[in-house]
């Protein structure tokens, strides 16, 4: 099987950078520029990709790699960061005197040659950068410009080295994926022979002998990776696989009793489910900073987790519907932090496993869709919107209450019925409510009130690392608006956030 190496220097964008090679049935591994050698590089990889990253290659603390790798003989791909080292390992010059900080969406003028063959002269790409490519390196020539760029891009036919300034890998770059097949199959000769289609078939046969007899616990949430997960692990132990599923309170309206259900009933799983919603409002209350409502969370669904787990006697495994992109961000803290996740990654490792099993690690959330999908898990949580972790607390700014949650799940029912009236859910990857903790001064017949602002969130992205708001019709905002201020007590004003991804998060918190 040929593979690709993604040589993770930090980039906010690295995982999509693998995402994007699997897609074309390559498959590609993302490992951090600290953690393998040269060695281990030599023979194994078809191509090199090196990512982006936050630092400058000039400052003397940036990640750095052993310049033999260009020597390798494997073509390398640098992108943004990565293009900037390429270019710097290959003795040219980096500069942070840019005319103008490029960000966003940019027009690219590229000339035609082996990294862009097939790419229009003109296109738009996406860039994010501060530092650039002042001095060319020798035997390099310049494939690609914009109008505040002179080098956006760079090749060495002979040593099969290549570099791009903007970002291929995210979906606002038009012809980034043509690009990166430029790269995997034109440069680097790849045969597209990865496929994950028997993924189930032969996990399942594969858990049914490594853990025959033995007792597994899964924390379920009901998210697409923990569901699909458990019906695999199920298939292959049946009752020997017990659920957790802890309702801390901060599920939207429904949810508990749905996922309970189906697996209970539908599937007929072993699975117990917890009622810790008093226990997480007792810990939230009077919190009003987002990381340490993410910690205590995170915090709490542990203890929740170990209590369970030790009234249940002996059990020898913990399962964890861990993907790739949750190894990726665990494994590198190089990348800024943007918000703490939580979500069951974070499980206790310590309590007297014999082991973890995570099988899913190595897959990402497509794959993993259509895993589900063979496993006849409803299309349902298959295509569910994402949810956080932290669940609604994050969607209350402030403090969090009963009452605040009780305004904030009527709302968000009353914004996903009109989605679904209106098919706007097949259109937004993932819309909610936010419950705002300012009051406003409204009038409801004659009367002055005071009352709550409930902020409209809907986006629509590919990858959720960047993101567009949604261009609700002014009909159904309309709708959702009175609907929310007539049928919930206490919300005078309704108002829709218009930012897209960056420079906004999809969350407000
Ligand atoms: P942000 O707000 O960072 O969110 O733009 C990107 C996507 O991640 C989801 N999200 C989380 N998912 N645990 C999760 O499993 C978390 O703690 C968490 N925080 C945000 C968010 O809903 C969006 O889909």
């Amino acid at each position: 099987m040929d593979k690709i190496l993604v040589l993770d220097f930090g980039g906010q964008y690295n995982e999509l950078i693998a995402r994007r090679v699997r897609s074309l049935n390559v498959y590609a591994e993302i490992i951090s520029y600290d953690r393998i050698t040269i060695e281990e590089i030599k023979d194994k990889y078809k191509g090199i990709i090196f990512t982006g990253g936050p630092n400058s290659v000039n400052d003397s603390t940036s990640p750095h790699y052993n310049d033999a790798i260009l020597d390798l003989n494997i073509p390398i791909l640098g992108i943004c960061y990565g293009y900037q080292l390429l270019a710097y390992m290959s003795h040219g010059k980096i500069s942070n005197k840019a005319l103008k900080r490029e960000y966003g969406k940019t027009t690219l003028y590229s000339t035609n040659s082996t990294l862009f063959n097939g790419i229009p002269e003109t296109s738009i790409c996406w860039m994010s950068h501060n530092d650039f490519v002042e001095k060319v390196p020798h035997g390099f020539k310049v494939t690609a410009k914009t109008d505040n760029c002179e080098v956006a891009a760079i090749e060495n036919n002979e040593k099969k080295l290549f570099g791009v300034q903007f970002h291929p890998e995210v979906t606002h770059t038009e012809y980034g994926m043509k690009l990166i097949s430029n790269f995997i199959f034109n440069i680097c000769n790849c045969t597209p022979d990865w496929k994950i289609d028997d993924f189930a078939k032969s996990s399942i046969e594969k858990y049914k002998k490594e853990l025959e007899n033995k007792k597994v616990i899964l924390a379920l949430s009901g998210g697409v990776d923990s569901s699909a997960l458990a019906l695999l692990l199920n298939k292959a132990i049946g009752k020997n696989l017990i659920c957790v599923f802890v309702d801390h309170g901060l599920l939207r309206k429904g949810e508990s009793d749905y996922v309970y259900n189906l697996f209970k009933n539908k599937f007929d799983l072993n699975i117990i489910r917890v009622d810790a919603r008093e226990r997480f409002l007792s810990k939230l209350k009077g919190i009003t900073n987002p990381e340490e409502k993410r910690k205590i969370i995170g915090k709490e669904f542990i203890e929740v987790f170990k209590e369970v787990k030790n009234s249940l006697g002996e059990i020898d495994y913990l399962s964890q519907g861990t993907i790739y992109p949750d190894i990726i961000e665990s494994g590198n803290n190089k990348s800024a932090v943007i918000k703490s996740h939580h979500n069951v990654g974070g499980l206790p490792k310590d309590t007297g496993f014999k082991g973890i099993i995570e099988p899913l690690k190595y897959l990402f959330k497509d794959e993993v869709r259509k895993i589900g999908l063979e496993l006849n898990l409803p299309e349902e949580i298959v295509y569910r919107q994402p949810f956080p972790g932290p669940g609604l607390a994050v969607r209350i700014i402030g403090d969090i209450t009963e009452e605040k949650l009780k305004i904030l799940k009527d709302s968000d029912e009353i914004l996903r019925e009109e989605f679904k009236n209106n098919n706007l859910d097949k259109i937004a990857s993932q819309y909610f409510t936010v419950l705002l903790n300012t009051h406003s001064v409204g009038v409801m017949g004659d009367s002055r009130t005071y009352g709550y602002t409930v902020a409209i969130r809907s986006v629509t992205t590919d990858d959720f690392m960047t993101a567009t708001w949604t261009k609700i019709p002014y009909e159904i905002l309309e709708t959702i608006s009175t609907r929310i201020t007539n049928e919930i007590k206490d919300v005078n004003r309704v108002v829709y956030d218009i930012t897209s991804k960056p420079p906004a998060t999809v969350e407000w918190e």
